[in-house]
């Protein structure tokens, strides 16, 4: 959206049932045939706007996109956000705010996109980015810290996207699967890429890269027993823009307790509350190999710990961590008792 697409819907959008196109074009110094493209780009861009030969053009729907003008209204950051560009299609937010940042973007610079051609995941995975539907998005963070401690960003931003779904769509019951997942019924509805350039012993910046599948009716189907959205889980539709705004009003004050505190001890309490782990029988893989045990927790610094089957305490740094099938609960036949279900993760 140009400035002057942009300063007509704010026009619109202060203006009442009606404002005729001579109003507007008399305000922004255009003709009206201009106001009527502008307009015709705004109702493309799926705004709801009514037209009458006579008393001119009136909004009934703003657009579900997470453009500026549209979130911009939810933000309570003092720096998040404070400077968005959207894009309706780019290969990848994390690449296009990483280019942003060397350009000299500030902190808290969002780079947000209807649409990704090359979306990145984790371990060097595809996101699949379809248009119209979803939220990807990058934040750009400089955070004056040791570069030991930016993958415990991911956790931070991991509570922050749980509060926000939690806010904005309460009906989904999410779950934190460490590090960085958010899942709902098992499936996984948002997940984090934290990128970071550093030396080795200053960091340069982080990007937070941040993909929610928001809307869609349903995921592809070779990704539907891992993947979900939020609307197929809790009934509605969700307004992109709200969420995105909630996520970067969830996400500023858990990054300043973080800078502050110097640890996750101010979030653990949380994360722990809503973990899809805790108590649960895991496998986690990472580069020296396949562990698996009880999950026991997180550290302040974002190690996971596992508990082996012979009692040892393992602390995970990073990994793709898969939750194995719970114990089922014994049969309980008449005449007989049930044996203790204690310590067997009995649903
Ligand atoms: C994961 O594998 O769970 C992390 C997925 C992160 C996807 C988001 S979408 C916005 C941002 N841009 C990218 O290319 N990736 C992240």
């Amino acid at each position: 959206m140009n400035d002057t697409t942009g300063r007509i819907l704010e026009l619109l959008k202060a203006g009442g049932e009606y404002l005729s196109g001579e109003a507007i074009g008399a305000q922004l110094g255009i003709s009206r045939s201009a106001v009527w493209k502008h307009v015709r780009d705004l109702k493309e861009a799926g705004y709801g706007i009514v037209s009458s030969p006579k008393k001119g053009y009136g909004l009934r729907a703003a657009a579900n996109i997470p453009s500026a003008a549209e979130v911009t209204p939810h933000l309570k950051t003092r720096t998040l956000g404070r400077r968005i560009e959207y894009l309706a299609t780019v290969d990848s937010t994390n690449r296009a705010a990483g280019e942003l940042a060397r350009q000299g973007a500030v902190e808290g610079t969002v780079v947000v996109a209807d649409a990704q051609t090359a979306g990145r995941g984790r371990m060097g995975r595809q996101w699949v980015s379809p248009p119209g539907a979803n939220l990807y998005f990058s934040v750009l963070l400089t955070p004056n810290v040791e570069p030991a401690r930016v993958p415990q960003l991911a956790l931070v931003a991991a509570v922050a996207v749980h509060e926000a779904i939690a806010a904005c769509c309460p009906e989904a019951a999410a779950l934190i699967k460490w590090p960085n997942d958010i899942l709902v019924g098992g499936r996984k509805v948002a997940g984090i890429l934290c990128e970071a350039s550093m030396e080795a012993d200053r960091v340069h910046r982080v990007i937070l890269g941040i993909g929610i599948n928001v809307n869609g009716a349903s995921v592809p189907r070779e990704l539907r027993a891992i993947a979900t959205t939020l609307r197929s889980e809790g009934g509605q539709e969700v307004s992109r823009p709200a969420l995105l705004g909630a996520v970067l009003n969830h996400l500023e004050p858990r990054y300043r307790s973080w800078l502050r505190e110097g640890s996750l001890t101010g979030l653990l309490a949380y994360y722990e509350r809503h973990s899809a782990l805790d108590g649960r029988q895991v496998s986690a893989e990472n580069l020296s190999g396949v562990v698996r045990g009880t999950a026991r927790g997180i550290t302040p610094t974002g190690e996971l710990v596992l508990q082996t089957a012979a009692g040892a305490l393992v602390h995970l740094l990073a990994g793709d961590v898969h939750l194995l099938p719970q114990a089922a609960p014994p049969e309980v036949r008449p005449g007989r008792r049930a044996k203790s279900t204690a310590g067997q993760g009995a649903p």
